[in-house]
């Protein structure tokens, strides 16, 4: 039976993933988290259940994430992570991994060809080409695939966003020059697919989200139709991108909202999307389109105005 260690299962690509790893396929995953009841009382009621570890400690402790890896007998590590210190902490992980022979590395990255892109100043950009070079290099310790989402639907669920288009109109994340965007159970998915078959996605990169990149006219006119009323979506002009960037300063740190206005910038510049020869090896991966967006937003908005 597949063991797949699971970083970031209370987040928002772990419900969905979790879910289906247990429930379509016959897998064991072993949670590493820092809040231990947050995920009992997530899954314990769930069909499963029993193939589940859930193990409390630090994902940046190298000798804990070493024990874990040979008690479990890891086959699978999913790479997932955020933060400011996401480099030496996935750094740390491959090694880990190499340790314990681990036999499929998935890494969680972004979309595009990051390889052919120029460097990136936005440091949760830059750190998915320095972390897909470094798994790339490391041929022959394990096999690999890449995933690389666009932005996920579920960022919309949060206060932030929802609550301010629902009261007062305002949507205030700026899509630029265009974002594609996905939905967290094809990503899901596609991480089960890859578990099920590391031979057939070994050295590969599978881009997820929409082929269509929604401009912040698209997210007006999306948005509007389903609250029945006007939403005006934040544009990144200078005073839209400092706004985005106190709004990050404040919910997690000054360092990050500026990181955050980074990438921001890099949409304004630059659509974020899928290529066509991307978006055709996605389809044939999840054997149909993936969500679409404005269905996404209908729901969410009907489950909050019904
Ligand atoms: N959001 C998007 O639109 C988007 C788009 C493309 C790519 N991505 C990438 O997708 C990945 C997941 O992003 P997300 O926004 O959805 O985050 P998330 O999965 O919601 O991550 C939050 C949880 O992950 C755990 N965690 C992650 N990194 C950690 C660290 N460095 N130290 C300690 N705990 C950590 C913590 O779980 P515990 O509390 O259980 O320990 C934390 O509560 C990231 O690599 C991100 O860059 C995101």
């Amino acid at each position: 039976m597949p063991t797949v260690f699971f970083t970031s299962a209370s987040g928002n690509i772990g419900d969905s993933a979790v879910e289906q790893l247990l429930h379509d396929e016959y897998n064991r995953v072993i949670l590493p988290t820092s809040n231990s009841s947050k995920l009992i009382n997530k899954y314990e009621n769930r069909p499963g259940y029993d193939r589940v570890s859930i193990e409390e400690g630090d994902i940046s402790d190298p000798l804990w994430v070493d024990g874990l890896l040979r008690q479990h007998k890891v086959d699978s590590l999913f790479i997932n992570l955020v933060g400011e210190r996401e480099l030496i902490i996935s750094l740390n992980l491959l090694d880990c991994a190499r340790k314990a022979q681990i036999s499929q590395i998935i890494l969680l990255s972004i979309a595009g060809d990051l390889q052919a892109l120029p460097p990136s100043l936005c440091q949760h950009m830059a750190v998915k080409k320095l972390l897909e070079e470094q798994v790339a290099h490391d041929r022959g310790h394990y096999r690999w695939t890449f995933l690389g989402p666009t932005l996920f639907f579920t960022n919309d669920e949060r206060d932030v966003i929802l609550k301010h288009v629902l009261e007062g109109g305002a949507y205030r994340q700026p899509h630029g020059a265009g974002c594609s965007r996905v939905d967290v159970a094809d990503i899901a998915y596609v991480i089960k697919k890859v578990v099920k078959d590391p031979n057939l996605y070994h050295a590969r990169k599978i881009d997820i989200g929409s082929r269509k990149a929604y401009t912040d006219d698209d997210v007006e006119l999306i948005w509007s139709k389903a609250v029945g009323r006007s939403v005006k979506a934040l544009r990144p002009t200078p005073q839209g991108l400092q706004s985005m960037e106190e709004l990050w300063r404040g919910q997690v740190s000054p360092i990050w909202g500026r990181d955050m206005r980074l990438m921001y910038e890099e949409f304004r510049d630059h659509p974020f999307t899928v290529s066509e020869q991307a978006y055709s090896e996605l389809v044939e991966v999840l054997g149909r389109e993936p969500a679409r967006y404005e269905d996404f937003v209908d729901r969410i908005v009907a489950k909050r105005l019904p």
